[in-house]
């Protein structure tokens, strides 16, 4: 059962309307320029994880951008929980959803200078968690393999501004897909380091230790947050560093990180075993770790969605 469905409401500029109302122009900055940031919170038993975050994460992104977005963050967290609110109904007792924000500059003016702020086309709508892509993962472990392009320097657009000017993640997914269709793309920066996935951050676990590059060319993810948080709580050494593809081959444990599958192990990295090739210990303690802070078994909610289908 999905949220998206005929009986959707979205919020567009100020209104919630049916989703098939929801009509943005051609012109607005989005469309022709990918000018435009976001944000992607999901909820936990039906509640938002994190939102205060995500919209302080937003709203970071926002000022950098120079997006104004005419509400202050009270008025927006209002308006999210409205748009949770009005689509609840229609979400399965045992399934969860995103809350997706895309925030651009609106439509662009003609003349020199397109891009002025105009008035920001504020879209926010709720979208079904459907997990069944990600479910084998948690088991099997996903194989994980570098991109021939490289991560866009943090010189030129920042990492940790949450936007929606994908095409860098979009080529570099498509590149880590020839080798291996089922494939998840590790994205490596100019110099070689370890960067981020699509999206998603990265973790190696070594000796014991977690280390995860730094946010100096990767997002701030909030799911690598957590991670970071529950180790602590685990007593589990972390560590943000610089990593190179050497530290991802000889990793004890290799997993992604972010919003919809939380943990995402990875048992192969560019065609060798991470390890003996089986999701490690102590991922499946962060996994576990994480699904009693949220009160929902994170890997069996993916996999019942796999055995009603
Ligand atoms: C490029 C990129 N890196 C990392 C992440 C993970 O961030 P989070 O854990 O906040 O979802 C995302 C999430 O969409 C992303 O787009």
């Amino acid at each position: 059962m999905s949220v998206a469905s005929k009986s959707r409401l979205v919020y567009l500029s100020g209104k919630m309307v049916p989703e098939g109302e929801a009509k943005i122009s051609i012109f607005d900055s989005a469309v022709m320029l990918g000018d435009c940031v976001t944000e992607s919170t999901r909820t936990f038993a039906h509640q938002p994880f994190r939102l205060t975050d995500h919209i302080d994460r937003l709203y970071r992104s926002l000022k950098i951008t120079r997006i104004d977005v005419g509400h202050s963050r009270k008025e927006l967290t209002q308006i999210t929980r409205d748009v949770l609110d009005a689509n609840m109904h229609a979400l399965n007792a045992a399934d969860d959803c995103w809350i997706v924000h895309n925030i651009s500059r609106g439509l662009l003016k003609h003349g020199p200078s397109p891009a002025q702020q105009n008035t920001a086309t504020v879209m926010i709508f709720t979208d079904h968690m459907d997990l069944r892509g990600w479910a084998k993962y948690y088991t099997d472990g996903c194989h994980a393999v570098t991109s021939m392009s490289r991560a866009v320097p943090a010189q030129s657009l920042d990492a940790r501004i949450k936007n929606r000017s994908r095409l860098a993640y979009t080529m570099a997914d498509t590149e880590a897909r020839l080798v291996d269709p089922d494939a998840q793309c590790v994205l490596l920066d100019i110099h070689g380091n370890i960067a981020e996935n699509k999206g998603g951050n990265l973790c190696v676990v070594t000796d014991g230790e977690l280390r995860t590059p730094t946010t100096e060319n990767s997002l701030a993810g909030i799911s690598r947050q957590t991670v970071l948080e529950l180790s602590g709580d685990l007593g589990i050494p972390v560590r943000e560093s610089r990593l190179q593809m050497y530290d991802l081959y000889t990793a004890d444990e290799v997993f992604f990180t972010s919003t919809p599958y939380c943990i995402m192990p990875a048992t192969r990295f560019n065609g060798l075993p991470v390890s003996d090739g089986k999701v490690g210990p102590v991922t499946k303690q962060l996994l576990d770790a994480w699904s009693k802070r949220v009160g929902v078994d994170i890997v069996s909610q993916a996999q019942r969605q796999i055995d009603r289908q």
